[in-house]
Order: C-alpha cells, then structure tokens, then sequence
C-alpha cells in the first residue's frame, strides 16, 4: 500500500489593522510609539499577513476644522481628511522600512492586490463618505481577512460612555449584532462611534471578527493580531 503524504503549507491567517490617527499621532512620544508599533508589526508578519488602515487624528482635525471655517463643503472636508490619514500611513511606512512601501494603495481592491505574506499594506482613507474603520473591514473583505483589529483608544466597547455612566457595562465578547445595536444609538447622537456603523455592516455581511482593543498597548495589539487572548472586546460575526 502506497501512503501518501501531503504536505500541507503553513498559510499564513490574514488580518486587518485599523489605527485611529489618535493612537498613531496623540502629539506626544509620537516616534517612540511609531517604531514600537512597526517593530512589532514586523515580527508578527512572519506569522500573520498584516494591512493596516491608518486614521486621521489631530492632524485632520486640523485640516476639517479650519476647511469648515472657510466654508469648505463635506465633500472637501472629507478629502482633507483623507489627506492627513494618508500621510499618517506614510508616515507608519516610513518606519516600517523595506517590508512595506511610502506609495500607498488608494482603494481597498488595490491594497488588497497588493498585500502579499511578505507585504505589509499600509494606507490610510479612500472615497469620501466614510471612515477608515470602514475601509479597514472593506480591504478585509478584499483581502479575505479572518479578523480587523480595531486600534482605538478606549481599552473595551461598553454599553455606554464610562465616564458618565459607572454602571455601564464593559464587554469581553459581544456578537456583532450587539456591537451594531451600540454604534448605531452612538451614530444617532452625532458622535464619533467606537467603529464606524459602516465597518459593522460589512463585517456582519461578511462574517468578519472584530477585535476591539487599547492601540497604545502594543502587547494587547500584539495578541489581537495574532488572535490570542485580548483585555479587550471581541466580537463575533459568525
Ligand atoms: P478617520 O478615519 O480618522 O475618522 O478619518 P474619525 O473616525 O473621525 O477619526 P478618529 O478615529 O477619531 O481619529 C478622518 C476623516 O477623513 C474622512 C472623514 O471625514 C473622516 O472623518 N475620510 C476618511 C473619508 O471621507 N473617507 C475615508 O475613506 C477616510
């Protein structure tokens, strides 16, 4: 009898990394934390293909707040905003070195084609109308990501806003139904969510995992990235 055996390529699990631009650029350490986060990022990419979306932070409120002061419309207010995030993600780009590129993809399907087991994608936003938590779950879709990584800069998602209610309830796993039930009431109130209700229905449609976790830990990211045990929030769309 003949016996057969398969070797079986290590594949390596596909993941998407959303950063605030609050996470990335609070104005303070801005470069310490920058090289930690890409020296972490390069390690975990010999286990895990990475992408990460990079947000905005000060640097497009900036450019919002004084395009709004001289009656910018929100068409041009938005590609202000996705100015800065791309700079943001040239910036993390620079820092990241040979594994990754300065010449940023401009859609999710391009960043996508481009990321590769030994690439790591880094860009920042696309077309007006949304956030980069969004693109980050529409380059997973792309990509066919097992999970986004939400880096925020709040530890866990709670039922409401911790600071003005004690009693809010902090969630270790929630489904992402719950996860929509909470961004949506956010939405609603005019503030920024803790993911973009737009983010949540494609990760709902497409079944992607969202891990919600305190981007400036980076041995919290770390484990997010890799799919360990977080302190965070995970959620669950499966
Ligand atoms: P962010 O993704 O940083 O938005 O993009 P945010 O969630 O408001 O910022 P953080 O997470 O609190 O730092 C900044 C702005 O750029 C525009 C939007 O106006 C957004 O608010 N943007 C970004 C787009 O219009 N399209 C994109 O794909 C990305």
């Amino acid at each position: 009898m003949r016996i057969h055996i398969k070797v079986l390529a290590m594949k390596k699990e596909k993941v998407v990394v959303s950063i605030g631009g609050s996470v990335l650029i609070p104005g303070k350490d801005d470069p310490a934390y920058i090289r930690a986060l890409a020296g972490m990022i390069e390690e975990v990419s010999r286990t895990v293909q990475v992408a990460v979306v990079c947000g905005g932070g000060r640097i497009a409120r900036y450019y919002t707040e004084t395009g709004a002061e001289l009656g910018g419309t929100t068409h041009q207010l938005d590609m202000l905003g996705i100015g800065a995030t791309r700079l943001n993600a040239q910036l993390l780009a620079v820092s990241l070195g040979k594994i990754s590129s300065t010449d940023i993809p401009l859609t999710a399907a391009d960043a996508a084609e481009r990321s590769t087991p030994d690439n790591v994608v880094v860009m920042g936003g696309t077309v007006p109308g949304h956030t980069t938590d969004a693109v980050a779950t529409m380059v997973a879709k792309e990509m066919h990501a097992d999970r986004v990584v939400n880096a925020t800069s709040v530890a866990a998602v709670f039922s409401d806003d911790p600071r003005k209610d004690p009693a809010a309830k902090r969630f270790s796993n929630m489904t992402i139904d719950e996860l929509g039930k909470i961004v949506y009431k956010e939405h609603g109130a005019g503030k920024s969510s803790v993911f973009d209700p737009l983010g949540v229905r494609i990760a709902k449609e497409e079944r992607i995992d969202i891990l919600i976790v305190d981007g400036r830990n980076i041995d919290e990211l770390r484990n997010a990235i890799l799919g360990k045990r977080i302190e965070g929030t995970f959620v669950n769309s499966h």
